[in-house]
């Protein structure tokens, strides 16, 4: 009976020792994959706007629409995820277009394009007092800011939150009808 409960104590005590062994080593797996695989680098998010000129508008009310290709590269080992959101462009700060951007997967290493497009609210962007003056200096500053909620999944176990904030500045070249943008985008975690 008693040396039946030493060898229960002993045993008890042996499954501990392992069980501590085995956390330490998933712990230090875990701080060498984090410091080094899973090192977290910024993902990339760039706008490429086109403005089209929609036909049969004229005669009413002028319509354009705002394309966008946005490319989002992820130089991470690790997939992320994002929720759906909204793109504000904006005029002299006036919202002037909602660009909405669809949920996506983004796989690990991988350059995904998005497309999307919304109707610019050209009233808007006319009754600005500072339109007239930019149509003539030949060039209108638009700015895009995304807020992307989403997760990165850590050996499907973790699930790490994140904000990314993006903000492009856009010109718009009236005589060249080109547009250029730069983009800007801050992680946090
Ligand atoms: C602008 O034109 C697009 C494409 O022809 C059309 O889908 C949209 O409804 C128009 N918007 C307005 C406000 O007229
Ligand atoms: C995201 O947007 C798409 C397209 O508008 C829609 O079908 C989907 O239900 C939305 N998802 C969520 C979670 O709102
Ligand atoms: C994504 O779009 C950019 C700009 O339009 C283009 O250069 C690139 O080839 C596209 N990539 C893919 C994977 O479609």
């Amino acid at each position: 009976m008693n040396s039946n409960k030493t060898s229960r104590i002993r045993h008890l005590k042996l499954c501990c020792g392992v069980s501590a062994i085995l956390l330490i080593i998933v712990v230090v797996v875990l701080t060498t994959l984090s410091l080094t695989i899973f090192k977290p680098r910024q993902p990339e998010i760039t706008a490429h706007p086109h403005l089209v000129f929609n036909p049969g508008s004229l005669s009413q009310q002028l319509n354009i629409t705002i394309q966008m290709v946005i490319t989002i590269d992820n130089p991470n080992y690790e997939s992320f995820r994002f929720k759906n959101t909204t793109a504000y462009v904006t005029y002299r700060e006036d919202v002037v277009a909602e660009v909405p951007i669809v949920q996506q997967h983004v796989p690990g290493h991988a350059k995904l394009n998005v497309t999307t497009s919304a109707d610019l609210m050209v009233s808007k962007l006319i009754s600005n007092p500072y339109f007239w003056n930019d149509v003539a200096a030949g060039c209108l500053n638009l700015n895009s800011k995304s807020t992307l909620h989403g997760h990165v999944s850590l050996l499907k176990f973790f699930k790490l939150h994140f904000k990314a904030l993006s903000s492009c500045d856009i010109s718009f070249f009236i005589s060249l009808r080109n547009v250029e943008s730069r983009c800007n985008t801050k992680i946090k975690l």
